[in-house]
């Protein structure tokens, strides 16, 4: 079970992992008391019982700072280790300077690169794809990744299709340089983007396709999540399905050489949809959105984090993180933790 990968003279391990959530919780019992919902329709529609929701003064930067100092305890490494920060996120500290610089200050650290990575809920993929890329190539050698995310701020709570879906949290992970895959690696990537289901997820402002209206007014809608929540839920589904498929051919793997499949949380049903297409075993997936909620880029880290928390994933075990979100955007990473 060789890929190109593994024949690379450097390789991408994960050194250490921690994730954040906020003190304060939203449970569906408290959402029947803000909307017209249930606790038995969120539960059956979604697998959501609660979500996390971060205090006025708690930005993404600060939340992805708790995360990262335990990431960067795990892996034994200090912040002047880190040669690059990366941070995905949908709704940033400020427009500028991004989160990833606000994030740099606050580890009290300087002179190394710093960069925010858009792509909504893939955010965190697409952030780990490029710190595989700058390990690969012997460019980096430590590099902090994280997904941060204070959703409550676009999640609008008179819009009961869509508020009972979004949680805040933080995930982070320090990647570092290994010469032995056998140690941990990523052994594949994939990465992709549907525009024209742009429409389907979307928040307007702030922006300037929003800003050059002309008659400019900023209601409450504009500033949160819009959703077609039955085309995203198909195309999730499809993009979950299409890009198991794509990694098999790829790598000539077969779901017993996965371990774990650590996917997006955005639906409970829309996994076990997956499972069901694709064959894949329901108990192979790591299932973490009850307590959550959908955190957008900090779901992959933080389900990953809890689940080496649980004992469930244990060190060389095979991990396909797959996810799928607004742009459309995707990606997958299959990797030896
Ligand atoms: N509580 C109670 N009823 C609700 C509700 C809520 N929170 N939200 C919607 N409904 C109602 C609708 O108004 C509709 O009522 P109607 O039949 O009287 O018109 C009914 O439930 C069914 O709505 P529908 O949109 O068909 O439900 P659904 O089965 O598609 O579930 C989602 C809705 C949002 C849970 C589902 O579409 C979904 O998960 N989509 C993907 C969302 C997602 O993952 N987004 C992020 C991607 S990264």
């Amino acid at each position: 079970m060789k890929t190109n990968s593994t024949l690379n003279k450097h390789h991408c391990r994960i050194g250490g992992m921690g994730y954040y959530l906020p003190e304060k919780i939203l449970t569906n019992q408290d959402m029947e008391k803000i909307v017209d919902t249930s606790d038995e329709w969120i539960k059956q529609r979604t697998g959501i019982e609660s979500r996390h929701i971060a205090n006025a003064n708690e930005l993404p930067s600060d939340m992805a700072l708790k995360a990262s100092l335990k990431a960067l305890e795990q892996s034994q490494l200090k912040p002047e280790d880190l040669d690059f920060i990366l941070v995905a996120t949908l709704y940033p500290d400020r427009i500028m300077p991004n989160t990833a610089c606000e994030l740099q200050k606050k580890l009290n650290i300087s002179n190394i690169p710093a960069l925010d990575i858009s792509a909504a809920c893939s955010g965190f993929i697409y952030a780990l794809s490029i710190a595989n890329q700058y390990i690969q190539t012997g460019i980096y050698k430590n590099i902090l990744v994280v997904g941060t995310e204070t959703l409550h701020h676009v999640t609008d709570y008179t819009d009961r299709t869509t508020c009972v879906l979004f949680g805040d949290g933080a995930g982070a992970f320090v990647v570092s340089r290994n010469t032995n895959p056998e140690q941990g690696c990523i052994y594949h990537q994939t990465l992709n983007a549907y525009g024209e289901f742009g429409e389907a997820l979307y928040i307007s402002a702030p922006g300037a396709r929003h800003s050059s209206k002309k008659e400019r007014t900023t209601e409450k809608k504009d500033t949160c999540i819009q959703m077609d929540g039955q085309k995203v839920f198909k195309k999730a589904v499809q993009i979950l399905c299409d890009t198991y498929t794509k990694t098999l051919e790829d790598t000539g793997y077969t779901s017993t050489d996965i371990d774990w499949l650590v996917p997006h949380q955005a639906n409970e049903r829309i996994l076990k949809k997956f499972c069901k297409i694709a064959n894949f075993p329901e108990e192979k997936v790591i299932f973490d959105i009850k307590e959550t909620g959908n955190t957008s880029s900090a779901s992959i880290p933080l389900s990953m984090g809890r689940a080496v928390e649980q004992g469930k994933i244990k060190r060389s075990q095979n991990i396909l993180m797959i996810a799928m979100g607004g742009g459309m955007t995707s990606g997958s990473l299959l990797l030896k933790y």
